[in-house]
């Protein structure tokens, strides 16, 4: 994580085991804008996509959806466009990503589904096939039975390598919704208010349009995974991600059991940053 193969521009500030707290978070970066952030982000994942060109069976990408990942798909997407058509056709068939949540009675196709943001933001441009890509169903008679078996399907893989995850304003990961439990596996979840709300946007800002239910891996996946990307922008997360370092870890913030997790990488802008305590001294 070190080195400078990183890209260090515009990076305002970095620093490994926060004061704050034991080993929380492992490194946080601190990037002067959006741009900035995603290259750096994306510089990252390169070297780890490639490393695991070399492994024999790597654990499947942890992915996450949400208007913070749309800038880094993007760039991703652009940088694996630069790969030799060898080194990208390898990286295409040995492709294995679990997402983190979908949205229940909506249909697959529906614009949107997170199905369909994958498609639009990764599967498609990459031409990555779709079964490389698992996300759970959205229409389905059982959705607890597609929660278990997207659950046994994950543990079949091993788990998780390295998990991207965005962050709610109420402090959810994925879809797990305050409050939540450490040991909350994958699930069906009623989405709350504040998230149904959050994610209006994308269903033409009618409340009533966004879906009451959604399936998500739970902390218990999340927190199994090796590493986590919890990347978080804009000023509107600022009190948020402050709360991750100055709250008690409770059900009531459920990404503040992250701290609880010993490879976690925090890659954020300044607004998101600008009201973490005690971070430029
Ligand atoms: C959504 C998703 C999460 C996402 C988060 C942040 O509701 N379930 O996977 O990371 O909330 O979303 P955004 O990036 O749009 O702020």
């Amino acid at each position: 994580m070190e080195s400078d193969l990183l890209g260090r521009k515009n990076l305002l500030y970095t620093k490994s085991n926060s004061k704050c707290m034991d080993n929380f978070p492992k490194r946080i970066f601190i990037y002067n804008d959006s741009a900035s952030l995603s290259e750096a982000i994306v510089n990252s994942l390169e070297r780890k996509l490639r490393e695991r060109l070399l492994e024999n069976s790597p654990k499947p990408l942890g992915l996450a959806t949400g208007r913070t990942m749309e800038p880094i798909y993007k760039a991703l997407v652009r940088r694996l466009m630069t790969w030799s058509k060898v080194e990208r056709d390898k990286l295409l068939d040995t492709w294995c990503s679990f997402n983190l949540d979908e949205y229940i009675g909506i249909s697959a196709n529906d614009s949107k589904s997170f199905r369909s943001y994958m498609i639009k933001n990764l599967a498609s441009p990459l031409g990555l096939n779709l079964e490389k890509l698992k996300i759970p169903l959205s229409q389905t008679d059982n959705p607890t039975e597609e929660a278990n078996s997207y659950k046994n399907q994950l543990n079949r893989f091993g788990g998780i390598g390295l998990q991207l995850l965005g962050l709610g304003k109420n402090g959810h990961i994925g879809f797990n919704e305050p409050p939540c439990e450490k040991n909350a596996s994958c699930r069906v979840e009623k989405l709350s208010f504040s998230t149904r709300e959050q994610n209006a946007y994308a269903f033409h800002c009618d409340l009533n349009k966004v879906p009451s239910h959604a399936i998500t891996l739970g902390l218990r996946e999340i927190l199994d995974s090796d590493e986590i990307y919890l990347i978080v922008t804009g000023k509107e997360k600022s009190s948020i991600l402050s709360d991750l370092f100055i709250s008690p870890v409770s059900p009531n913030l459920p990404a503040s059991w992250l701290r609880f997790h010993k490879e976690v990488y925090i890659w954020t802008d300044k607004s998101a940053a600008s009201e973490i305590p005690n971070l430029w001294h």
